[in-house]
């Protein structure tokens, strides 16, 4: 059995705790610290790239399209996006943690196949909120995987982006038809409601952690009218 080995240590701000990177063979882990277990796994990404394909369907052919990933995570919701859009395309990645980025750039950049080195790819450090509360129509998609969804959050500051509130800040920045999807580790009916609530058209889908198996996860698809 090989051993993991602990690459690195970072704080999540307002004493959200720690995240643990560690790698086994060319397996890698980010932890939450405590009994939070398991954020993120190398080997698992099926939804992360469903999150990129199903909120990006849309703008697969729009000029010029921007596009915006919270947070990054391993990449492959970035890189998938990257995939999806065209070459003229702009996709912005925010990221909280400044660690994650350097992790990516390091030895987490082949699990995705290094989608920040894409010319396409423009990177903010800092919280996703920072450019969802601008009242500018700025882009086409919005693709949100910073938490668990609505009901399991991992970082309190984050409740912000599932509030009424936050989602009619949000339908502010997206363009007319704009599509915001957001991963949820589960469904969450009030949450659709919240969404219709704050003027969207809603469709919620299933997706598996992994390729045809593994844990149900939820993308909801919340479009501008
Ligand atoms: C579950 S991971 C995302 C996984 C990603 N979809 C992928 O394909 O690997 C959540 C990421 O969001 C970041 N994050 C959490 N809250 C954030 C926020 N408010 N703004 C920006 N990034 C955030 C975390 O640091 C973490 O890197």
């Amino acid at each position: 059995m090989i051993p993991w080995v602990h690459l690195g240590t970072a704080q999540i701000p307002n004493n959200g705790g720690e995240l643990k990177f560690s790698q086994r063979g060319d397996e890698f882990s980010i932890r939450l610290s405590g009994i939070r277990g398991e954020l993120m796994n190398s080997r698992v990404f099926n939804s992360e790239k469903e999150l990129a394909q199903l909120g990006c369907a849309y703008i697969k052919s729009t000029a010029n399209a921007q596009v915006l990933v919270g947070g990054l995570g391993m990449g492959y919701t970035l890189a998938e996006t990257l995939k999806v859009v065209n070459d003229s395309a702009q996709v912005t990645v925010a990221e909280l943690i400044p660690e994650v980025v350097k992790w990516n750039q390091g030895p987490l950049g082949d699990c995705a196949k290094n989608p920040l080195k894409d010319p396409r790819t423009q990177v903010h450090i800092g919280d996703v909120k920072e450019l969802l509360v601008t009242r500018q129509p700025t882009f086409d998609a919005i693709l949100l995987d910073v938490d668990n969804g609505p009901e399991g959050l991992t970082h309190a500051d984050n409740n912000w982006i599932y509030s009424v509130s936050g989602l009619e800040d949000i339908y502010q920045t997206l363009r007319p038809n704009g599509m915001l999807a957001i991963w949820s580790a589960g469904p969450d009916y009030l949450f659709s409601v919240r969404l219709k609530n704050a003027g969207y058209d809603v469709d919620t889908r299933v997706v598996r952690a992994r390729k045809g198996k593994g844990s149900h996860h939820t993308i909801f698809l919340a479009r501008k009218k």
